[in-house]
C-alpha cells in the first residue's frame, strides 16, 4: 500500500488521486500497483459507476519515476506494476474522467488517451519526451495517439517531443474542456456524476462501441512494452536517466 495514491468513493464515483507533490507526482512502482488495484476493484464493484483521476495542483504527473527507470536500466527489477496498471486502464469497463493541472509528462499525458473526458486548466502542458530519454511511446499511445490527434500532431508529441499546451490539446482533441484550476475538480466530478447517473448498461455498450476493440490496444501495449523494456537497458536511456538524477548535484 502507498499513501502516494489516495482512493475515495463519492457516491458512485471512485476517485483515484496522485498524491506525491514533492516529486511532482512522479509515479513509482507502488503507485502503479495501487492504481491498478483501484481500477480493477472499482470495475468489479457495482456501486462504482465511473472513475475519476486527479493529480495535484500544478502537477498532474511528471511521469514515471526516473529513479525506478534507472533501477531497471542498471539491471534491477521492475516493470510488472506498470504493465498491470496499463492493462487495467485500457481494459476498464467504466467511464474514466480526468482532471489535469500543470505538468503532465510521459504517462501523465498518455493516461488521458484512455480517458473518456479530460478537463485541463489553462496552465496545463502535455509533454512526452520518450525519444529524448532513449525510450519509445507507451500505454498504447503509438496506436491511440495518431487516432486521437492525427498522425502529424501525434508524431510531433510522441517523437519530436513537442509540448502541447491546453489550447493546443483542446484543438487536437486530447482534452474535452479547459477550466480554471479553482473549478477543475468540481467540473470534472460533475461530469463523472452525470455519467454515473446514466443507465449503466447502455453507457457501457456505448463506451465500448466508441472506444473500439480492446484487443488491438492490449496488443500494442505489449508490443510497445517489449521495445520499452529493451530500451530501458540501452546506453541512450541510461545516460538520460543518470543525467536527470545528477543534474542538481552537477549544478551545486
Ligand atoms: N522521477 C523522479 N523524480 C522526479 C521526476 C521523475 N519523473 N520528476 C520530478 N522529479 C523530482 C525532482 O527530482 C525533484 O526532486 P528533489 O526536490 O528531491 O530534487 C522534484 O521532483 C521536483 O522537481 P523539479 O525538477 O525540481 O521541478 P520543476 O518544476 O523544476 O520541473 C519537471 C518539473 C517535470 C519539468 C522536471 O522535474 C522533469 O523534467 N522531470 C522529469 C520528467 C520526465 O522525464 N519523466 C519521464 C517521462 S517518460
Amino acid at each position: 500500500m502507498t499513501d502516494h495514491i489516495l482512493v475515495e468513493r463519492r457516491d458512485a464515483v471512485q476517485i483515484i488521486r496522485l498524491n506525491r507533490p514533492e516529486k511532482k507526482n512522479a509515479i513509482t512502482r507502488a503507485m502503479y500497483a495501487a492504481m491498478a488495484t483501484a481500477l480493477t476493484e472499482g470495475d468489479g464493484d457495482e456501486a462504482v459507476r465511473c472513475h475519476a483521476i486527479f493529480g495535484g495542483p500544478e502537477a498532474f504527473s511528471a511521469g514515471n519515476d526516473l529513479a525506478d527507470f534507472l533501477t531497471v536500466a542498471t539491471g534491477g527489477e521492475g516493470g510488472e506494476e506498470v504493465f498491470d496498471f496499463l492493462l487495467a486502464l485500457a481494459g476498464c469497463r467504466k467511464p474514466l474522467v480526468s482532471g489535469v493541472d500543470g505538468i503532465a509528462v510521459g504517462i501523465g499525458t498518455t493516461i488521458n488517451l484512455h480517458c473518456d473526458l479530460t478537463f485541463a486548466t489553462p496552465e496545463t502542458v502535455f509533454r512526452t519526451p520518450f525519444v529524448d530519454l532513449g525510450l519509445v511511446p507507451e500505454a498504447g499511445s503509438s496506436l491511440l495517439g495518431p487516432r486521437v490527434l492525427g498522425p502529424q500532431r501525434a508524431f510531433a508529441l510522441l517523437a519530436l517531443g513537442e509540448a502541447l499546451d491546453a489550447e493546443a490539446a483542446l484543438a487536437a482533441g486530447l482534452i474535452h474542456r479547459i477550466v480554471d484550476a479553482s473549478s477543475l475538480e468540481k467540473t470534472a466530478l460533475s461530469a463523472a456524476r452525470a455519467l454515473a447517473a446514466k443507465p449503466p448498461e447502455a453507457l457501457r455498450i456505448t463506451r465500448d462501441l466508441l472506444r473500439g476493440p480492446r484487443d488491438e490496444v492490449f496488443a500494442r501495449i505489449r508490443e510497445e512494452g517489449e521495445h520499452f523494456r529493451a530500451r530501458l537497458k540501452s546506453d541512450e536511456a541510461r545516460a538520460a536517466f543518470t543525467a536527470f538524477m545528477n543534474r542538481k548535484r552537477d549544478g551545486a
